[in-house]
């Protein structure tokens, strides 16, 4: 009997007995690596390709099937689980081992199951706030290491779905509303983490940016949209990340499910980008059996509704040719011997916590944005106060992470619940800033009343307000604003002390109302499990902030291009929570995603996108410009040393029809006080095209470009055109 129908009778015995729990509770048993066997396959001198065609040689239809499908995660129907999420059954005879996947966008998921740690890493959208490829390297590096400690080969990990809309409940997942950044920083991160011999994803392909009604909205985007937004994204995470899996998303793109759309699967990702791994669905994200696996999905998750044995009658029935189930396993086996899940299978660690929490920590100091500095508020001379006012939910203990799949357990805790409450990390802020001013009067209030905490605020020298916004896979922001009458506060602490510093801890764009009345105001999203040092070394000035917005801070929700999230109006309001109705999802912003909507619209956001503040300031001059390239310098014209991300836009000729500018090349300059340096970038001539949907092909059009140089993409002091 081979495993799969083995777990499919654990799972049929435990529906029927209702013993799932019982079960559940069953401690899951990974195997040990499969014994090494003899075999042609096994030979490492030939390609991952050879390799895999001698393995299929060997395989029964059977044993075949059983590749493409999961087997559960849990150890109620998969006793061979690690405990992750997701599990195929590898096939031993041959050495291959079982995939146990694990998510992993911000660390080791599913930890506490099995009495476990992983490091909590800053939220994706933080380190996309750095702009530094080589820390999203480190990042997925540390991920990768600590999923193979948790005897893990498969990631779920790389979401790069890009911030159409600010409200999305997983932005904190995802690298921002540029394509490029996110696509160029997704890209290291899989390289990352494969480089531990762990098979990376890149998720959730595509389109799948809003959390309200997710696994029913249909996605209407034209051709030339899609493909010079989202999908820029994906094609430079696969091109330039390589990863061994792309998961498909649950909604629908133009009338087709994403996980059986032959256009998104077969003809751009597999013909178009070459890609060589393969495609597995989200969760319950597989809604047919041979057009699903025509349209190019080559592994269902996380069970085998339709590609167990109604895929075995697909292919014994012709309606799905052996060849193509011949392509899911080779696609599938020759990614395991290319990533070395079989030659260098995990053999189990104990996770290095604080190695982890170093780099965690290193992340967040360079992912928190400066946003706002009025008369040199900052950084706070820690000898010198005499007395603080710390203010906020949660500040005395801990600082937030976000939920859903993504949720990393905290240490010392049960496993956290999918949709449960937000998890709070044990790295206390309160503690930190008393650590940085040792002589001085700390005192804290948990800010439930703005009355009492306007009082405190009063009698101290300085006022730092934490602010928090909780956000989660499987639900969206209802708005921009701060829950849990948060800005009543901030405005309360404000009028209460004019030396008033907010700390935000959200999970992307939020409104700020007070803005104006504030001195100073630091952005450190989920900053991690050494979240509360890195935000202490900033407020003191241990650290010089450098990060700058991967995302557009609107001033508002009637700003953005649907002032409501599309489809929220249609979820039932109350029980019995009825399934909402089909619906579309008319992106009609099109091309002008982000700060092109803003620049687009002439429309002028509270922070835009690539705005960050350092303790020093910077200048830049003598700009070159040519079509390939550009040549300029930037000097630290204050008094401390400090980095300074430099931006580089382009925008297109008019027949272009393309928004004002669009981000093409940057990079991270460190300068001591007074320094100069001269840069040169060159431009990808990919990132100045359009892609012409007649032509079904990216086109350099000719006429005048637009350059403009600067640290914001709204302060761009250098500009040049040039022609092609
Ligand atoms: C979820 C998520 C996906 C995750 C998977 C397994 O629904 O959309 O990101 O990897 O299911 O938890």
């Amino acid at each position: 009997m081979t495993y799969y129908a083995e777990c499919r009778i654990l799972a049929l015995t435990a529906a029927l007995a209702g013993t799932m729990t019982s079960l559940a509770l069953a401690q899951p048993q990974p195997q040990p690596a499969p014994p090494k066997v003899e075999g042609a396959w096994m030979n490492t001198s030939l390609s991952p390709d050879e390799r895999a065609d001698l393995a299929i040689a060997q395989m029964t239809l059977d044993e075949k099937i059983q590749l493409v499908h999961g087997v559960g995660g849990r150890a109620s129907t998969a006793p061979r689980s690690n405990g992750g999420v997701g599990m195929v059954a590898g096939i031993a005879r041959l050495g291959l081992p079982d995939l146990q996947m694990a998510d992993s966008a911000v660390g080791v998921r599913a930890a506490a199951e099995r009495g476990r740690y992983s490091t909590l890493l800053p939220s994706n959208i933080g380190e996309a706030a750095t702009w530094d490829p080589k820390l999203a390297f480190a990042y997925g590096k540390l991920i990768g290491r600590e999923l193979r400690d948790q005897m893990y080969n498969v990631s779920l990990g790389g979401g790069v779905d890009i911030t159409r809309e600010p409200r999305n409940g997983r932005n904190f997942e995802y690298l921002g509303e540029d394509p490029v950044l996110a696509g160029k920083m997704v890209a290291q991160w899989i390289r990352g983490l494969q480089s531990q011999n762990v098979i990376g994803d890149v998720k959730h392909y595509a389109f799948n940016d809003q959390e309200t009604g997710r696994s029913i909205g249909n996605v209407k985007l034209g051709k030339r949209t899609m493909r010079e937004t989202d999908l820029l994204a994906f094609e430079i995470a696969v091109k330039e990340g390589q990863p061994g899996m792309v998961m498909c998303s649950y909604n629908k793109l133009n009338g087709d499910w994403a996980c059986e759309n032959a256009y998104l699967l077969d003809t751009l990702l597999k013909k178009t980008w070459g890609f060589p791994g393969f495609v597995i669905s989200d969760w319950g994200g597989t809604h047919s059996t041979a057009k699903a696996a025509l349209a190019g999905l080559d592994n269902e998750e996380p069970d085998f509704k339709f590609f167990g044995d109604a895929l075995k009658a697909a292919v014994t029935n012709g309606e799905v040719p052996i060849e193509r189930l011949n392509d899911m396993v080779h696609r599938i086996v020759r990614t395991e011997f290319a990533l070395g899940i079989v030659d260098s299978p995990p053999h189990g660690r104990v996770v290095d916590p604080f190695g982890g929490a170093e780099i965690s920590q290193r992340i967040a100091e360079r992912g928190s944005v400066l946003l706002k500095n009025e008369r040199g508020q900052l950084p706070l001379n820690g000898s010198g106060i005499q007395s603080i006012a710390v203010i906020g939910a949660h500040a005395d203990t801990g600082v937030l992470s976000g939920g859903g799949s993504a949720q990393v357990d905290a240490p010392g805790t049960e496993q956290s619940r999918f949709g449960g409450a937000p998890v709070w990390f044990p790295s206390s802020p309160l503690e930190a800033i008393r650590s940085h001013a040792p002589k001085a009067k700390v005192e804290f209030n948990d800010g439930a009343d703005p009355a009492a905490a306007a009082a405190l605020a009063k009698a101290a020298e300085i006022a730092i307000v934490f602010v928090n916004q909780p956000t989660s896979e499987g639900r969206d922001a209802p708005t921009l604003a701060l829950p849990y009458k948060q800005d009543e506060l901030v405005s309360a602490v404000a009028a209460a002390n004019p030396r008033t510093i907010v700390v935000l801890e959200t999970g992307g764009p939020v409104a700020m109302p007070w803005i104006g009345r504030v001195s100073a105001a630091l952005e450190i999203w989920y900053p991690g499990i050494r979240g509360a040092q890195a935000a202490a070394n900033i407020l003191f000035g241990d650290v010089n902030p450098s990060a700058k917005l991967p995302v557009t801070f609107p001033r508002s929700d009637s700003d953005l291009p649907h002032p409501e999230i599309p489809g929220i109006a249609l979820m039932p309001k109350q029980p019995p929570f009825v399934r909402m109705p089909d619906f579309d999802i008319d992106y009609t912003e099109g091309l002008k995603v982000g700060y092109k909507w803003f620049d687009a619209e002439s429309i002028e956001p509270l922070f835009p996108f690539g705005y960050g503040l350092s303790y020093t300031t910077f200048a830049y001059s003598g700009l070159k410009a040519s079509f390939d390239g550009v040549t300029f310098t930037v000097a630290n014209t204050g008094q401390r040393d400090g980095e300074e991300i430099v931006e580089v836009y382009a925008g297109l000729p008019a027949p272009a029809g393309e928004p004002p500018k669009r981000l093409v090349a940057w990079d991270k300059v460190a300068l001591a006080a007074g320094e100069s340096k001269t840069v040169t970038l060159a431009l990808d001539p990919k990132f100045l095209s359009i892609f012409d949907e007649r032509k079904d092909e990216w086109e350099l059009l000719p006429g005048e470009y637009k350059i403009f140089v600067g640290g914001s993409s709204r302060k761009t002091p250098l500009t040049a055109v040039v022609r092609h």
